[in-house]
């Protein structure tokens, strides 16, 4: 169903959204690639895309995903070390990367345990730009997929609501700092979100209902809901209980 903000599909449960969710990895994977030779994505932190990952990692997706041609980067990072059970690097990392053979050159991590965040925020748009062969002082490049997920808060990446990292007009990496658990971090922002050729949000639980229908069907607050400040080109893909309070949440 198409929306203001965003197309919403709903899946019966975590599990089916999981599945839905490597599905349009896989496909947008094989688009990227047939149309130029690579795959560029950022992936998510937080609990609800391991399922992803780990789907990704099984036959069924595996093969019909061409790693050697699939740059890595991440949406966000916390200032843990990789090793750090809260490191969004860490999850992907033992849920999918280990168990592919990928050259290391391709993962690009954010190195958000090094003291200076925003020296590390700066360095990785050193690293993006390098990566897609663009200057790093011009505009934000577009990724093939920026995977992400919500809060319950509203925010989305490490865009935390009242922070300053919601306006960041140019960079499209800044540190930021959440109040909650690992509160500092780092994180791209909309400017280079927003331009991404395919975005998708996952969101599962019952617990995400209340904020996803202030976010999705609300009146307009991006600085207590920084996920109204998504691109309405964004793809929601939420479960039953997340979208038990849409209107017409129906399934997909
Ligand atoms: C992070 C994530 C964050 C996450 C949401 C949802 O580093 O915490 O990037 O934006 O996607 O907080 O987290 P859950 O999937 O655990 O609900």
């Amino acid at each position: 169903m198409n929306r203001p903000r965003g197309e919403v599909r709903v899946f019966a449960d975590a599990e089916e959204l999981s599945r839905a969710a490597a599905r349009e990895f896989v496909h947008l994977s094989q688009h990227a690639v047939a149309a130029r030779g690579r795959f560029t994505v950022a992936l998510a932190g937080g609990s609800t895309p391991r399922r992803v990952y780990e789907l990704l990692a099984e036959p069924e997706h595996r093969e019909a995903v061409d790693w050697g041609r699939v740059e890595f980067f991440w949406g966000d990072e916390r200032a843990v070390a990789a090793e750090h059970p809260d490191s969004n690097y860490g999850m992907a990392a033992a849920a999918l990367l280990f168990k592919l053979a990928l050259p290391p050159e391709r993962i690009h991590r954010i190195q958000a345990d090094r003291p200076d965040c925003d020296a590390v925020a700066l360095e990785y748009q050193l690293e993006i730009a390098r990566a897609l062969g663009v200057p790093a002082d011009g505009p934000p490049p577009p990724l093939d997929l920026i995977l992400l997920g919500m809060g319950a808060d509203g925010h989305t990446a490490s865009l935390f609501p009242h922070t300053e990292a919601l306006r960041e007009p140019h960079r499209w990496v800044v540190p930021n700092h959440a109040e909650k658990p690992r509160a500092d971090r780092v994180t791209l922002t909309f400017p280079i979100i927003n331009v991404a050729r395919a975005i998708r949000v996952v969101v599962a639980g019952a617990e995400k209902a209340l904020t996803l229908v202030a976010v999705l069907e609300g009146p307009s607050d991006p600085e207590r809901l920084p996920s109204q400040r998504l691109s309405p080109d964004v793809v929601w893909l939420v479960d039953r209980p997340a979208a038990r309070g849409l209107a017409g949440g129906r399934d997909a």
